[in-house]
């Protein structure tokens, strides 16, 4: 495989990583403990393992600067180039990748001081995304593998219900924050909201425990950084979800949270409601209330939307 001639499509990605150089790649010795710990899905474990890149192969020069990028930009506001999902790279290539950075992820989450159940709990949505990964394709592998750089990178973390992520306001939301008489600005820090699967429904009290340890563990472990607001992008925010939904819908009362903004592209909506069963559009199964209502509203010549909104932190 030409590493290179792969990555030319994504220059500023090559630029990077090229600058960045090697990197001592290590991994865990004791493989499947460390991969149940990140809950791993079982049926994925072996086919992990037998994926382990090799010493001198491509693969190995990609690992060594993807893990160099994380390392050399922990903690940082400021985003390396994401890793690109490359079919050619094989399903669980990210997956060693993060294996090998780990470590470092622990030590900063400890030199922040993190107790130890919220770093655990933070990177078990690896195996979570491969669950999500499977749901989603009907196959192993692990989805949107940018998104965990967040995780290893120290960004973001699992507190109960809900996962908050340290970020920097895009320079839309920051001009309608400042305009909405808030003070701040675009790039200005502030909390992104994230909802994963498989995590049970999203009750009004989940969500508060949510925001309530957020609250306190933001000033307590990252006390350099002041923070006015939270905000949300998520099909779960589309306020036309209120129409078909009855009042007391866990969704109604988590959008009845925010202020809302932009509205955005649907934000995967089908893929996060259907997995691999959105297919075809006139087919779409109507086994829950949310279902029927996409698919009615689909069928009616509707359009979901994603949507951005703020609370204050
Ligand atoms: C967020 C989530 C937990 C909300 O589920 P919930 O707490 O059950 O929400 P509600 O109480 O509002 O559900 C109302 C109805 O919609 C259904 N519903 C909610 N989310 C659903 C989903 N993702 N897929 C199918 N049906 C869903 C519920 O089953 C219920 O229907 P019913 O009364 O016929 O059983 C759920 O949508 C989920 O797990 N989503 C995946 C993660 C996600 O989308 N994250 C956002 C990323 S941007």
């Amino acid at each position: 495989m030409d590493i290179k001639a792969l990555l030319r499509g994504h220059p500023a990605w090559l630029a990077h990583l090229e600058s960045l150089g090697g990197f001592d790649l290590a991994f865990p010795g004791d493989l499947p403990l460390e991969l149940l710990r990140l809950a791993v899905p079982h049926e994925d474990v072996n086919a992990v393992i037998a994926a382990r890149p090799e010493p001198g192969s491509p693969q190995w020069w990609l690992a060594e600067r993807c893990a160099h990028s994380l390392v050399s930009t922990m903690g940082s506001l400021d985003e390396p180039p994401p890793f690109r999902p490359l079919p050619e790279l094989g399903p669980y290539f990210y997956v060693w990748v993060y294996l090998a950075v780990l470590p470092h992820s622990r030590r900063y989450h400890r030199e922040r001081g993190i107790p130890e159940e919220v770093s655990w709990a933070t990177f078990a949505d690896l195996g979570r995304n491969m669950a999500v990964h499977r749901k989603r394709h009907g196959a192993g592998g692990l989805h949107e593998p940018r998104w965990f750089m967040l995780h290893a990178r120290g960004l973001l973390y699992d507190l109960g219900r809900l996962q908050f992520a340290r970020d920097r306001l895009s320079p839309s939301t920051g001009a309608a924050l400042r305009a909405a008489g808030l003070p701040v600005g675009p790039g200005d820090p502030a909390l992104g909201v994230h909802i994963p699967d498989f995590h049970g429904p999203l009750t009004p009290e989940a969500c508060d425990a949510s925001f309530e340890r957020a609250r306190e563990f933001f000033p307590r472990h990252f006390p350099e950084e002041e923070h006015h607001v939270m905000t949300c992008a998520s099909w779960l925010l589309d306020d036309q979800i209120a129409r078909y939904l009855p009042a007391g819908s866990n969704i109604v009362a988590f959008q009845r949270r925010f202020h809302l903004l932009d509205r955005i592209d649907d934000g995967d909506m089908l893929s996060f409601v259907f997995g691999g069963d959105a297919t075809d559009l006139a087919e779409l199964p109507r086994r829950t209330r949310l279902e029927r209502a996409i698919a009615d509203h689909l069928a009616a010549g509707g359009t979901w939307y994603g949507r951005i909104g703020w609370l204050p932190f």
